[in-house]
């Protein structure tokens, strides 16, 4: 298609190298440093190290005479043809880190320019582009002026620099969180669907699609290139096939390496079939999320989210493996010159390991978790990276003594960026920060926060051509000019800021003391007015010495409410020195409050703080006047539950982007359970729905997400919550969402609930120890309490969903229902349904929720597991058996023997009677 690019992309290398087959097939834009890899070893390196000065000098070049540059790289400007002849394609931000070692090192200078240099480029501008979902991914920035990301929207883009409109898109089937990489003149991308694309970055005509190994919900049978022996545990991949790795190409021979939730590093040729696929080994989570580092021999740096990290040579073979109790989600970078591999940990240690066999060389310790990647600066010897203890940490990379830090407060999920002049990273608070590499002074910041409920950037920041971009939480794709915050005719937007005292300095200065969290995980120093009435209270502990933060464990805590409710229940959280306290029912309305913590920590020291505020004054109106008919005829009044936001623990949060922000659980209202004057108790049917491309909600027929839960709605209308328990799967292995709450504030005039003014409440809790699996998980991710549980809380939104998931299915009716004692000697019981007349008509996703009359609770099961479905699409019958053999007791047991049965044809209950147990 461009052949005509090759001859001379291949003569401008000036070197006639007589292997033009290879350079095809490695394609033409790779012609930088593909055509002139000889195979002479010994040349190599001295001609790599030629071109790559070559590089950095033509790059500063073009930085320098800036004013070429703003006609150069607009991509309308610019012609195929001349494209084709520049001497090298030289992409100012080509992948995640922008070097195939992970160094996220740009080699050009963004504040070169003084605003009285005319030859800067002021002409850019400061843009967001939003797409449909939240951005976990990083911009690949091409030197055509391209901004390449995809998002959870499941589209991927391509973006003109200068002004962030859509060049092209390509819309995949799942989301993407994965960063892409470019390579010549394609961009390689990975998405959720189990593909990796290769498009080319002109018009997106998609090359080849490659597919993870095996269909979705089915364990990878394939076997691995493995380190070492596996013993008892076979070489079996994950179930999902999600592509949650990094793109990364190496520069000896094109090859494509991306990290799968299958538990695979997959190698992938330039034609797009498979060289080869690393195992990093099973339990409980073998999922590469990193990309890994390609050094100049070609070999692979690789880790994984079972804490292990090791290198491979360029056929996969092992070169050395090591481990570690903790998931490393972030990419090893590699210093060459001192042979250092760098890699942090969510026990909140970074490493720097021996690049020859692995070894550790120094270790240094955060004061929490560290997600993200390293910033590597070759030349001053010094490596840069965030925590979620707030904290930006400057590094000796020889010593690993550190060398300055800077506070935010606000946890730090972002890879930073380095530039000759500047450091760039983001933080949950939605700010982006410019630092001066040598002293850790601000130069600017700037707060991105539109949405207080969706405020963070958890996506690394990446270098372009005049401007800093990266992916927010709230979907926007933002771009801010290196020197927007400086410039005389910009830098008065209030958003920007040069001085680090201008920034919000809650919880900055020494001392310990008390805070109130926002669902976002924003902390504030009190309690807002205005608060929800079902609100509940999340209250930080920071301890703070020599302005280093050091993360609490809360071992008690008390809290007292005035007026007092019916009671206050405290959860302790995991890591974060939080603790979580639920009022018993729902506040007064427009009421002051006092809430009085104490918290002792395990320093045995206790922090005592006085929290005053005033309650939201509800409108007294019904919540969805006439819709809470449990008894209507057409339809069955559904929520829509959405963008569920775990703030804490820290760990949980880039599920923000990824999972959670694409899970859509649909809750059916179905049964009245009780009322009295302080609440209405409602049976709901909860399951996960799939997005459509309309933007409707259907079931997934796979989803394993079938649970039933209880809707307690205020008398006042206007306030509610809901309890369930269940599993979500966002890739990897399932979420229990045990003890699953959301309360909320209902806006009756939106008909949305968890608006910024009015946010809902999430939260669960589930035991470290459920499963072997979830024990181990729990320990590698250091989210297990000192209590044993995980404790998790956010936010979450929603609507009153009214659509055909919802309504009376055309045809189908119940026939039959029956429950029957069966199993040897009665120890089994069966509820056995037949819904027929469902000749021609869709098939809804049937389920069946028991309610137990006795206790007037829900029965909890994995329903997905016990319930066996079988459709007869030609005689229009469904069967459906549930069978119960250790869940007995809660079924009747020695208590009576009734059950209730509801029949659900997707969200409509098509049945709904107490069956007595047939002898
Ligand atoms: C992408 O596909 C093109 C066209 O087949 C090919 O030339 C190029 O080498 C491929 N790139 C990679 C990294 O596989
Ligand atoms: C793809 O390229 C590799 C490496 O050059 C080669 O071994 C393989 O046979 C090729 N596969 C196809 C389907 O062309
Ligand atoms: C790395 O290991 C090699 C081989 O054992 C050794 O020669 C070298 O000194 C080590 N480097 C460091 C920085 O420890
Ligand atoms: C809250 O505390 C203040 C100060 O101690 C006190 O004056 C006020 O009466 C208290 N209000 C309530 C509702 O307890
Ligand atoms: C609920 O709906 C049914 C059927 O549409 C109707 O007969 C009944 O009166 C409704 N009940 C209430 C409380 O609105
Ligand atoms: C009724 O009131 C009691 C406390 O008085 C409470 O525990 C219960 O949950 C309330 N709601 C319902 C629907 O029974």
């Amino acid at each position: 298609m461009r052949g005509k690019t090759r001859p001379e992309a291949n003569e401008s290398n000036g070197r006639g190298r007589p292997d033009l087959r290879a350079a095809r097939s490695a394609g033409p834009g790779n012609s930088r440093t593909r055509s002139r890899q000889p195979k002479e070893e010994g040349i190599a390196p001295l001609k790599l190290t030629l071109s790559a000065v070559i590089i950095i000098l033509i790059t500063a070049l073009v930085f320098v005479f800036g004013s070429n540059l703003k006609t150069s790289f607009g991509a309308k400007q610019r012609t195929r043809s001349q494209v084709s002849t520049s001497k090298h394609l030289s992409h100012p931000w080509p992948s995640f880190r922008s070097t195939c070692e992970n160094t996220g090192f740009a080699s050009f200078k963004t504040h070169l320019k003084p605003a009285t240099d005319p030859s800067a480029n002021h002409n850019a501008n400061y843009w967001a582009f939003q797409t449909g979902r939240g951005i976990f991914s990083v911009p690949a920035i091409s030197a055509f002026g391209q901004i390449l990301i995809g998002s959870a929207d499941r589209k991927f883009y391509a973006l003109d620099e200068l002004t962030g409109k859509v060049l092209w898109k390509i819309t995949t089937g799942e989301i993407i969180d994965s960063a892409a990489a470019i390579h010549g003149e394609n961009i390689i991308f990975a998405s959720g669907d189990g593909h990796v694309y290769n498009a080319s970055i002109h018009d997106g005509t998609i090359h080849w699609k490659f597919a993870a190994h095996h269909q979705e919900g089915t364990a990878d049978e394939h076997e691995g290139l493995t380190c070492g022996e596996e013993t008892f545990i076979t070489a079996h991949g994950g179930t999902s096939t999600w592509f949650e790795g990094q793109v990364q190409i190496s520069p000896i021979d094109g090859r494509v390496y991306i990290g799968n939730d299958d538990y695979r590093l997959y190698s992938i040729h330039a034609n797009g079939s498979e060289a080869y696929n690393f195992y990093p080994g099973p339990l409980p989570y073998g999922t590469i999320w990193s990309g890994p580092a390609i050094t100049r021999s070609g070999s692979v740096i690789g880790s994984s989210m079972n804490g292990k990290y090791f290198k491979l040579d360029k056929n996969g073979k092992c070169i050395w493996f090591h481990e570690e109790m903790y998931s490393i989600s972030s990419g090893p970078a590699v210093e060459a010159d001192l042979k250092l591999v760098f890699l942090g940990s969510w026990n909140g240690v970074m490493r720097a390991v021996n690049h020859t066999n692995g070894h550790t060389v120094w270790t240094f310790s955060a004061g929490d978790q560290i997600y993200g990647g390293v910033a590597v600066d070759a030349a001053r010897r010094c490596i840069y990276f965030g925590s979620q203890d707030g904290v930006f940490y400057a590094v000796n990379s020889l010593t690993g003594k550190s060398v300055w830090r800077y506070r935010v407060n606000y946890p730090i999920r972002t890879s930073p960026a380095l530039a000759l002049d500047a450091v760039y990273f983001g933080a949950a608070n939605g700010m982006i920060y410019a630092l001066k590499p040598d002293t850790g002074d601000l130069i600017w910041s700037f707060d991105t926060t539109e949405d207080p409920d969706h405020r963070e950037i958890n996506a690394s920041p990446a270098l372009g051509h005049t401007s800093v971009v990266f992916g927010s939480e709230d979907g926007r794709i933002i771009s801010i000019p290196y020197r927007y915050c400086l410039e005389a005719k910009t830098r008065k937007d209030p958003r920007c800021h040069t001085q680090t005292s201008e920034i919000d300095a809650v919880g900055m200065s020494d001392g310990r003391n008390l805070y109130y969290l926002y669902p976002g995980g924003i902390i504030a120093n009190d309690v807002p007015d205005g608060f929800t009435t079902s609100g509940v209270w999340h209250i930080r502990l920071l301890i703070v010495s020599d302005n280093k933060p050091r993360v609490a464990h809360v071992l008690q805590a008390t809290a007292e409410l005035s007026p007092p409710t019916n009671g206050l229940t405290i959860e302790y959280l995991s890591t974060s020195g939080s603790v979580l306290i639920t009022p018993r029912g729902f506040l007064a309305s427009d009421t002051q409050y006092n809430l009085t913590v104490t918290m002792f920590d395990n320093s045995m020291t206790s922090t005592k703080r006085l929290f005053t505020f005033r309650t939201a004054a509800n409108k007294l109106v019904p919540m969805f006047p006439g819709m809470i008919n449990t008894t209507r005829l057409t339809s069955a009044t559904t929520l829509h539950i959405y963008n569920l936001k775990p703030s804490y623990p820290p760990s949980w949060i880039s599920l923000n982007q990824i999972g959670f922000d694409s899970v859509n659980l649909l809750a059916a209202i179905i049964h009245v359970i009780s009322s009295n004057d302080t609440s209405t108790d409602y049976l709901v049917w909860i399951a996960a729905g799939l997005l459509e491309q309309d933007a409707s909600i259907v079931l997934d027929p796979t989803t394993p997400t079938l649970a039933p839960g209880i809707l307690s709605i205020h008398p006042d209308g206007t306030t509610f919550e809901l309890w369930s328990q269940f599993s979500v799967i966002t890739g990897g292995p399932p979420i229990p969402m045990t003890g699953f709450s959301v309360a909320s504030h209902f806006d009756v005039e939106s008909g949305m609930f968890g608006t910024p003014s009015a946010p809902s409440w999430m939260s669960w809790s589930s035991w470290c120890g459920d499963s072997i699996s979830s024990l181990i998980g729990a320990i590698q991710t250091n989210m297990c309490s000192t209590r044993g549980r995980i404790v998790t809380v956010g936010a979450a939104r929603g609507r009153v969903y009214a659509s055909s998931v919802s309504e009376k299915p055309r045809g189908w009716k119940v026939s039959k229902a029956a429950v029957r004692s069966a199993g040897w000697l009665g120890t089994e019981y069966v509820i056995e349904v037949t819904v027929s007349g469902g000749v021609g008509a869709r098939v809804p996703v049937f389920g069946v929720v028991l309610f137990d009359e006795v206790r007037r609770v829900p029965v909890y099961l994995d329903y997905k597991a016990v319930m066996r479905v079988e459709v007869d699409v030609d005689v229009g019958q469904a069967q459906i058996a549930v069978s119960l053999a250790n869940a007995m007791w809660k079924v009747g047991g020695g208590e009576g023997d009734l059950v209730r049965v509801i029949v659900m044809c997707d969200m409509y209950p098509l049945f709904n009677e107490v069956l007595k147990v047939d002898a």
